[in-house]
């Protein structure tokens, strides 16, 4: 009864953004009839075993041959556990080609999102039929719904893999080779994808968003020109001193500081590429793969104490610069949308 109930509850919460028990993707739901299949045939070997012991138990008096209990522990106990297995086993099987039909495919004609892992975050570029880069972003996946996109998956430095657990995968990215992986996205919404192999100290703050949209939104989405878009009204960062306007000064302060060699925004000067791009960075949902909330108070917090916030992570800390030039900078980003 206990194992029943806190089964519930564990499964409960597997509802949301990321669980493969919520499934919105052809794969995570073929996934998920699984489970439930194997949860169910499991669920009936485990009752008919105990009653076949509990049974058992109450036949001390007599030789079992001689109530004929022995051919009813037999069928409860092993013959009918070995049935049902093999039926589950089979169905697994089964389902195997319809949980990744297009494995290892090249997927002509899909749309293609290539997506590097790279301690820690995820570098994601949408390219043309022709591998040209149509946009980049970082830390978030945008897919239309209803229909297989094919994702590249390479790794810059470690073995990482690409999950995300309401839609499908999981599958390795490995340094030096490009893995295809197709998924489908079968309702809108927003999910979360994660890091599913150890890649080092920041391996669990690596995470991405995920946004299934229809596919016309989808198409206005990569079609659409970033830009900036004055922030106003937001709390001064606790602690540096507010800046007003401070947008133009927050780019000019991010070239100055040295920001635009690892990061690219696109339309201005800044042009680097180790780290992520941050065109459209305001519209992003987090800071630091899934680590913080965007807000600029945490932006702020982020580029003075990298190191502290998630540790492990590439980028140096800036806590040497004026809080002020912190506070516009985290303001500026913020204004990108
Ligand atoms: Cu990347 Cu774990």
């Amino acid at each position: 009864m206990l194992a029943v109930l806190l089964t519930g509850l564990l499964l409960s919460s597997c509802t949301g953004v990321q669980s493969a028990l919520d499934p919105a993707g052809s794969e995570a739901e073929a996934v998920a009839t699984l489970f439930w299949a194997m949860v169910a045939g499991g669920g009936v070997i485990w009752l008919i075993v105990v009653g076949a012991v509990i049974y058992a138990s109450h036949l001390k008096k007599k030789p079992m041959s001689e109530t004929g209990a022995s051919r009813v522990i037999f069928f409860g106990g092993v013959a009918f556990p070995v049935v049902v297995l093999a039926f589950l086993l089979a169905y697994a099987v089964w389902l195997m080609p319809a949980m990744r039909p297009w494995f290892g495919g090249e997927g002509e004609g899909l749309r293609r999102i290539e997506v590097t892992a790279e301690q820690y975050w995820w570098r994601v570029r949408y390219l043309d039929s022709n591998g040209g880069v149509i946009r980049e972003t970082a830390n978030e996946v945008h897919m239309p719904t209803g229909e297989r996109v094919l994702f590249m998956l390479k790794a810059k430095d470690v073995i990482h893999s690409f999950w995300i657990p309401s839609i499908g995968g999981k599958m390795d990215a490995i340094p030096g080779r490009t893995n295809m992986l197709q998924l489908q996205a079968t309702r809108p919404g927003t999910y979360r994808g994660v890091c599913a192999e150890f890649c080092g100290t920041a391996h669990a703050l690596m995470a991405f968003s995920v946004q299934a949209m229809e596919p016309q939104a989808f198409d206005a989405w990569l079609a659409a020109r970033p830009q900036e878009t004055p922030v106003a009204g937001i709390e001064p960062v606790v602690g540096i001193e507010p800046v007003s306007g401070g947008q133009p000064r927050g780019l000019n302060l991010f070239l100055r500081h040295g920001c635009g060699s690892c990061h690219a925004i696109s339309g201005t000067p800044a042009d680097g590429a180790l780290g992520p791009n941050l065109t459209a960075f305001g519209a992003r949902p987090t800071v630091a793969a899934g680590t913080l909330t965007n807000t600029p108070e945490n932006l702020a917090r982020f580029i003075q104490y990298p190191d502290a916030i998630k540790p492990g992570v590439r980028m140096p800390g800036f806590a040497m610069l004026p809080a002020a030039d912190v506070s516009a900078i985290a303001l500026y980003l913020k204004g990108l949308e």
